[in-house]
């Protein structure tokens, strides 16, 4: 099976981006392992620092190496890695993908830091792609009462500064975009023409996090302008909750957890794949 490197550079023309979905349990391994399978495209499969140490780095490898033994085209991404410390765990675990995400950093720090990570990556496993971040576009994914506090858009003096200095694969800038959901809807639009000029300006794959609440128009106009990789969370586990919630109340004397699990599986499958048919 190709490498997730090559698989993003085989996507490069497809004018389709690639999803990137998180999970901390089995249903949504699962339900991403179904779309990869049907449909026969890569998908990524992201943990952050949290939900790292509730998995296990070792088990969430060990578990999309499975998948990928079988023929199934999911990859795993260290999402929004904080330490040096943990980029290494990660790797050593033989993750595909790193974020080192120094966006809370001073930029030249921010720099320096990628920087030394790129370096290490590139000794220890010349395979794993690296992405690094700029910008700040709020830290959880969870529902919102407000866009958060501080929300910093990158410039494309920055963008340009930054890919070249730290030589990392793949980038991603604040575009309008916010981890996390607005409980009232009406996400902040994405600022489109910055995507386009950071594209234009950088030339590496750009990543868009914190999709979740966004429009299916500003997604679609997204990838047009160059986004490659698409990260969503909240959406799952919003979806995840609502039909565990659903099937409780359905079953209230049922204690047989895939039973139960399976209804919360279907419901992240149907995000997941109506996100991939963007
Ligand atoms: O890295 C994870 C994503 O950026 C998730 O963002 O929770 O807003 O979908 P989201
Ligand atoms: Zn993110």
């Amino acid at each position: 099976m190709q490498s997730l490197r090559d698989a993003i550079s085989a996507n490069g023309g497809t004018g389709k981006a690639l999803w990137h979905f998180n999970f901390s349990e089995l249903a949504a391994v699962k339900a991403a392992a179904r779309l990869a399978r049907e449909s026969g495209r890569a998908i990524i499969l992201g943990v952050s620092e949290g939900e790292r140490d509730y998995v296990g780095v070792r088990v969430a490898s060990a578990l999309v190496a499975s998948y990928r033994r079988e023929g199934v085209p999911l990859y795993l991404n260290a999402d929004h890695t904080k330490s040096f410390e943990k980029v290494r765990q990660a790797i050593e675990a033989g993750f595909d993908a790193v974020i080192f995400d120094g966006s809370a950093l001073p930029f030249e720090e921010n720099i320096a830091e990628t920087k030394r990570v790129v370096e290490y990556a590139r000794m220890a496993n010349s395979a794993v792609v690296i992405e690094g971040e700029v910008g700040y576009i709020g830290v959880s994914s969870k529902v919102l009462d407000a866009v958060p506090e501080g929300i910093e858009k990158t410039t494309v003096e920055q963008a340009v500064r930054f890919v070249r200095e730290t030589g990392v694969d793949m980038f991603a800038p604040a575009v309008g975009n916010i981890h996390g959901m607005l409980k009232g809807g009406h996400e902040p639009e994405l600022d489109i023409a910055l995507i386009r000029k950071i594209k234009d300006a950088v030339r590496i794959p750009l990543v868009l996090h914190g999709a979740s609440g966004n429009t299916d128009a500003d997604l679609r106009a997204a990838v047009g302008a160059g986004i490659s990789l698409i990260h969503v969370n909240t959406e799952l586990r919003v979806a995840w909750r609502k039909a565990l919630n659903a099937a409780f109340a359905a079953h209230p004397d049922e204690t047989t957890p895939y039973k139960l699990l399976i209804d919360a599986e279907d419901a992240v499958y149907a995000v997941m794949r109506a996100k991939a048919a963007l």
